[in-house]
């Protein structure tokens, strides 16, 4: 079992905002190495529960030894977007205290050169979070049609020279089917006509295919609903997000859930009466200079937290 470290993104503040009561009822839905549930777990009494949740294997084997130690936590392996059918296997609906997202990849993922994340070290071009589920990136690849590709690379990675890098891609995998992490970063390169200051010109490319392979903007569309039905009412959602196009989806949903029934403004009725199904609380938190010292990959890391109202 790798026990690489995972340094968990805005602790203090998803505790915070988490404003966990002793006694109840958390879900974790993105375990990782364990960073957040284990400040949860502190925060619980010995009524309280934890359930984590997780697609990775690796993440599940850390999550396993944490719940043999500790009979308030349990783990789960199982995409986040399937959140109410977990919650329904457990008469759970309506009851759960504070759900926490921490979206996007672990440090393990990238840093472990097998699971094929990274532009920076060799190894099989996989990229899936569960690599027994869905096809690997190679395999896309291998079979994607150039406009779709160009597509991915354009829209989840804001690739501006996309066309090219698709291009070299289909040309490329004509001659050599493209199964390394090395391969398609040294593709890349060739393809980039300059390089960004401090940026590989790959950067933008594995970010994109990252998302396309692992579905991420559609899990966190659909998980985002789920749990807001799963909460208790004055039950906390504290989403952390780490792209724009991430970012954008949960702010853009929790304005609409905060803003209530969609009347013409011209309606004669008060904010309460539109019906609100959650109040924001707060304004979006960054990670302060302290933080992006040890951690700097908490750079774009974005918290958004609602209360549910109904
Ligand atoms: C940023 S890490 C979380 C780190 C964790 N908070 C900690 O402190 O260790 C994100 C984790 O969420 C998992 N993940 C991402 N998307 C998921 C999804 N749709 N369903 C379940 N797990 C997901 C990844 O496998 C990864 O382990």
């Amino acid at each position: 079992m790798t026990t690489m470290t995972h340094i968990p993104v805005l602790l203090n503040e998803a505790v915070t905002a988490l404003s966990i009561q002793p006694d109840g009822c958390y879900i974790d839905g993105t375990f990782g190495r364990g960073g957040h549930s284990k400040a949860i777990l502190a925060a619980l009494s010995d009524n309280g529960t934890l359930l984590g949740l997780d697609r990775d294997p690796e993440a599940i084997k850390v999550g396993q030894q944490l719940a043999q130690e500790d009979k308030r936590f349990t783990i789960e392996q199982c995409a986040f977007s399937t959140l109410s059918q977990v919650i329904n296997e457990r008469f759970w609906q309506g009851k759960v205290n504070g759900i926490l997202l921490d979206i996007g990849v672990s440090s393990p993922q990238l840093d472990q050169a097998e699971r094929g994340f990274s532009f920076q070290y060799d190894g099989p071009l996989d990229m899936r979070m569960n690599p027994e589920q869905g096809q690997s990136a190679a395999q896309w690849l291998a079979t994607a049609e150039m406009t779709d590709i160009e597509y991915v690379l354009k829209n989840y990675g804001e690739e501006r020279f996309a066309k090219r890098i698709a291009r070299a891609i289909v040309e490329t995998r004509d001659e050599t089917p493209i199964t390394t992490t090395k391969q398609l970063a040294t593709l890349i390169d060739k393809a980039s006509p300059f390089r960004e200051k401090h940026k590989h010109p790959a950067t933008r490319s594995f970010q994109a295919i990252r998302i396309y392979i692992n579905n991420e903007l559609g899990e966190l569309t659909e998980a985002l609903q789920q749990a807001l039905d799963s909460l208790a009412i004055g039950g906390r959602l504290v989403v952390i997000s780490f792209h724009s196009l991430e970012d954008r989806i949960v702010k853009r949903f929790f304005r609409e859930q905060a803003k209530g029934d969609d009347l013409p403004s011209h309606f004669p009725v008060t904010a309460d009466q539109l019906n609100p199904t959650i109040k924001l609380i707060g304004k979006a938190v960054k990670a302060g200079e302290e933080e992006l010292k040890v951690n700097p990959r908490a750079r774009s890391a974005v918290l958004r937290v609602v209360e549910k109202l109904a």
